[in-house]
């Protein structure tokens, strides 16, 4: 809303809670909006992958994540097209790269997490070239399989578990990506000592009104020396989004201030 103030438009955003279950509630759910004249959506946990699956074009971005937070669609003969983008990469990359001040380039990177979130990003976090990106899961099939679709990429790509974790720490690193659920639940997860390095940077994906998320706490008391929640990326992954929409590009520093303000954490 406050993007399409920037450019005088009038649109009304506002969120959509669907049932998990059945499978096909959530095609219903996007069919129902689009008949009610909804133009767009985005899709956010846990609807990612479902969104993916749902969605007869997709952009190469959402190939890549074989996941899908951006939903364009139009009518034809009766039959509601459906287009897929996936804006999550976009955001943290910008976040990072702009707001954060921070270069991947040359970066040891961690991943935790291989769903949806972790899909989204994989491939723009490879696109700022690290020096290598490990994705550690609780399910190690899924952060295999993550892994491997990203296995040409040029860069060091690895998998593991998070049992597995401590065996892997070595110098610490960089740069460590939360990308699983377990912020949204409150759930602290436990991080092998020395996982960061010097001046590392702790990035929940997720973020608090109420001060820093559990990774972010545990992260801090571990040595990071830096923690950003997904707040940052939120509102760039939005803009992103907005600019799919509309074809406009709107400013996000002034909504990002605006939103760390409102919430104490500016
Ligand atoms: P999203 O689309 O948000 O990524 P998802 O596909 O359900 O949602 O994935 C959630 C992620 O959080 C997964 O990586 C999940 O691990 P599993 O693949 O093993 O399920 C991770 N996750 C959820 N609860 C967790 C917990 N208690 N500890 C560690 N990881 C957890």
């Amino acid at each position: 809303m406050a993007f399409a103030k920037q450019f005088g438009i009038d649109i009304r955003y506002e969120t959509r809670l669907v049932e998990k279950q059945p499978t096909q509630a959530f095609a219903e759910a996007v069919r129902k909006f689009a008949q009610q004249g909804g133009m767009g959506a985005n899709v956010t946990i846990p609807f990612k992958v479902a969104a993916y699956e749902l969605t007869g074009r997709l952009s190469p971005r959402a190939e890549a994540a074989g996941a899908v937070n951006t939903l364009q669609w139009q009518w034809r003969d009766g039959e509601l097209e459906v287009s897929g983008d996936n804006t999550d990469g976009a955001g943290l990359l910008n976040d990072l790269n702009g707001n954060l001040g921070y270069d991947l380039r040359g970066k040891r990177v961690l991943l935790l997490g291989a769903g949806g979130a972790a899909q989204g990003v994989t491939a723009p976090l490879l696109d700022g070239a690290p020096a290598s990106l490990l994705i550690a899961n609780r399910t190690a099939d899924k952060a295999v399989a993550l892994a491997a679709r990203h296995s040409e990429s040029g860069a060091h790509v690895t998998a593991s578990t998070l049992a597995d974790l401590p065996a892997l720490v070595h110098d610490g690193f960089d740069l460590v990506v939360n990308a699983t659920s377990t912020s949204l639940t409150d759930l602290r997860m436990p991080l092998p000592a020395g996982l960061f390095a010097k001046d590392a940077l702790a990035y929940d994906m997720v973020y608090s009104q109420q001060g820093n998320t559990p990774f972010l706490a545990a992260a801090l008391a571990l040595g990071a020396g830096q923690a950003s929640d997904g707040l940052g990326m939120l509102v760039e992954q939005a803009a992103e989004s907005f600019y799919l929409w509309h074809k406009l590009r709107p400013q996000s520093a002034p909504v990002l201030d605006y939103l760390r303000s409102a919430s104490g954490s500016a």
